[in-house]
């Protein structure tokens, strides 16, 4: 589904990533995990083409996609959760979901604005909220049914729960699981190493723009010092 093979990323002469790989199959769940600023967000900038990789090759759905602007790879089929959420303020919850609601790969068993309203009930009852009325809870399950809405092949979300109260961040994470066990594949950022492993298949550790660890949650079970080493807890 998703192969990112050694790219290198600068932001200006500033190099962020020094050779990162990952590898996401059909249906499967991996995480990206490593302290702040070790360059997980740049490697989904990178897959988005926000802040494209300066060498090295991002292979989705069997495309070379590393050179693609950013709109073209949405269209390819990966949805983005971006860090920080950022919602629409000034349009309503439905307009916000409606906005990219889309279909264009004639994706089966199809992501409606009706289904996204069963997938966060809470949402129904907002939809006609603007996107700054509601809390960063809300905000957040806005922007996942949105990265729904355009029916993606891949969801990739960075920093799933972070700053989310915890009945809020149990409720993403029962949605995920759902999401999950319908086949979606997902690359998921978060900080929450228990709730990733009950998630997740495998497990990325990035230290300083490369990853540094990888394994399936097993793996990840009977090695806990890596979880110590790479993010310091
Ligand atoms: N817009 C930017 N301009 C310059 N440097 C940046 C920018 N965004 C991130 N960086 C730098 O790139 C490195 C990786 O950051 P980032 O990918 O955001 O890390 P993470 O998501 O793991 O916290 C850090 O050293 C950070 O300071
Ligand atoms: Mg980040």
């Amino acid at each position: 589904m998703l192969s990112v093979d050694n790219i290198t990323t600068f932001y200006g002469a500033s190099q962020a990533l020094f050779g990162m790989s990952l590898a996401a199959g059909k249906g499967e769940v991996v995480t990206l995990m490593g302290r702040n600023g070790m360059g997980k967000t740049t490697t989904v900038r990178s897959i988005i083409g926000f802040t494209p990789a300066s060498s090295g090759t991002i292979t989705f759905d069997g495309q070379r996609t590393e050179s693609w602007p950013a709109y073209r790879v949405a269209q390819a089929g990966i949805g983005l959760v971006p860090e920080g959420r950022q919602i629409f303020p000034n349009l309503s919850v439905h307009e916000n979901l409606f906005a990219t609601s889309a279909n264009r790969r004639n994706q089966p068993n199809e992501w409606t604005l009706d289904r996204i309203y069963e997938l966060f009930p809470r949402l129904a009852e907002r939809r006609t909220h603007m996107g700054n009325q509601i809390s960063g809870g809300e905000q957040q399950m806005v922007a996942i049914g949105r990265a729904l809405a355009t029916n993606p092949k891949l969801l990739i979300l960075d920093e799933a729960t972070e700053g989310l109260a915890p009945l809020i961040q149990e409720e993403i994470w029962n949605v995920l699981e759902t999401l999950r066990s319908q086949g979606l594949s997902i690359l998921i950022i978060d900080k929450d190493v228990d709730a990733l492993m009950r998630l997740a298949d495998r497990h990325y550790f990035v230290q300083n723009g490369r990853v540094e660890w990888s394994g399936s949650t097993e793996e990840l079970g009977q090695n806990p010092e890596v979880i110590e080493t790479y993010l310091g807890i």
